[in-house]
C-alpha cells in the first residue's frame, strides 16, 4: 500500500490541496485511459472542493462522476449526498447527463436498488460476475466514528466481500455503499478530513493495531494510492514517521 498523510494548516487549505490533487488524477485518467470514473464522498467537508472543480474548464465528456455511498433519501432530499454534488459541481458544468451515475434509492427495498447499482456499474465497466471494477479515483470522508462512505462501525456491510454494493445503516437508517473491496481496487483514494472531533478516530485508523470493525477506515487499504489529507485540527497529534506538514 502506497499511503501518503499531508496535515495542512487549516480547513481552506485542506480543500485548495483536494483540488488540486483531485484534478491532477481526473487528468492523469483522461490522459492515460482517454476518461475518468470518480466517486464522490457524501457529508459536508468535500462540498468548497466540488465547487472548486465546477470552476475549472476540463473534458466534461470524459468524466464519469459516481457516488462512494448515499443516504436512502429522495434525490431532491437535503440529506442527499447526489442533491449535494448537483448543486455545488454539477450543475454549474456542461457534463452530459449520461455521465452521472447516482446511486438509485427509488426502490422500497434498499438491497433491490444497491443490486441495480451494482448491475449498472458492472455494466459501465464491462465486469463480469466475480470480477471487481476499477476507479480511478475515489474521494471518500471519514466520521468521528472511524466510518468512511457507509461502512459503519460493527455493522454487516463491513462483512460484505463478494458485493460491490451494498446496504449500509446508521441508526437503523439504511444507506447504499461501496463495499470495501470495491474501494481497495481503486487506482487512487483520497480521504478529505477535517475537524479536532476526528482527532481520536484519527490516531485509531493510524495506530499498528486497532480493531477494523470499530473503526472501518482501518479496511481501507487500496491497493493503488492511498492519500490522507487532513487539517491541522484533525491531524495535529498524529504520530506517524511520514506526514508532510504542507
Ligand atoms: C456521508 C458520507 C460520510 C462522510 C463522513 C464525514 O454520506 O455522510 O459519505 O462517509 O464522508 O460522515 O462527513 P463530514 O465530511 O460531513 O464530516
Amino acid at each position: 500500500m502506497n499511503r501518503k498523510v499531508e496535515v495542512l494548516p487549516e480547513q481552506a487549505a485542506l480543500v485548495q490541496r483536494a483540488l488540486e490533487l483531485t484534478l491532477a488524477k481526473i487528468q492523469t485518467a483522461i490522459q492515460e485511459r482517454g476518461l475518468c470514473a470518480i466517486a464522490l464522498a457524501g457529508g459536508n467537508t468535500p462540498k468548497p472542493v466540488y465547487e472548486g472543480i465546477a470552476a475549472q474548464k476540463l473534458p466534461w465528456d470524459k468524466i464519469h462522476v459516481f457516488w462512494g455511498d448515499e443516504r436512502y433519501v429522495p434525490p431532491d432530499h437535503p440529506d442527499s449526498n447526489e442533491a449535494m454534488a448537483r448543486h455545488a459541481w454539477l450543475e454549474r458544468v456542461d457534463i452530459p447527463a449520461g455521465n452521472i451515475h447516482p446511486m438509485p434509492t427509488d426502490e422500497p427495498d434498499p438491497a433491490a436498488s444497491a443490486r441495480k447499482h451494482e448491475e449498472h456499474l458492472r455494466e459501465f465497466f464491462k465486469v463480469q460476475a466475480g470480477e471487481v471494477p476499477c476507479f480511478d479515483l475515489i474521494l471518500l470522508g471519514m466520521g468521528d466514528d472511524g466510518h468512511t462512505a457507509s461502512l459503519f462501525p460493527h455493522t454487516d456491510a463491513l462483512q460484505v466481500r463478494d458485493r460491490l454494493i451494498t446496504v449500509g445503516n446508521k441508526d437503523f437508517q439504511p444507506r447504499l455503499t461501496f463495499t470495501a473491496p470495491l474501494i481497495n481496487l481503486a487506482r487512487c483514494v483520497i480521504f478529505i478530513v477535517a475537524g479536532a472531533n476526528k482527532r481520536s478516530a484519527l490516531d485509531q485508523i493510524f495506530a499498528p493495531v486497532a480493531d477494523d470493525l470499530t473503526y472501518p477506515a482501518r479496511l481501507i487499504q487500496p491497493q493503488g494510492e492511498l492519500w490522507w489529507l487532513l487539517d491541522q485540527a484533525a491531524g495535529q497529534d498524529l504520530k506517524l514517521e511520514t506526514i508532510a506538514q504542507k
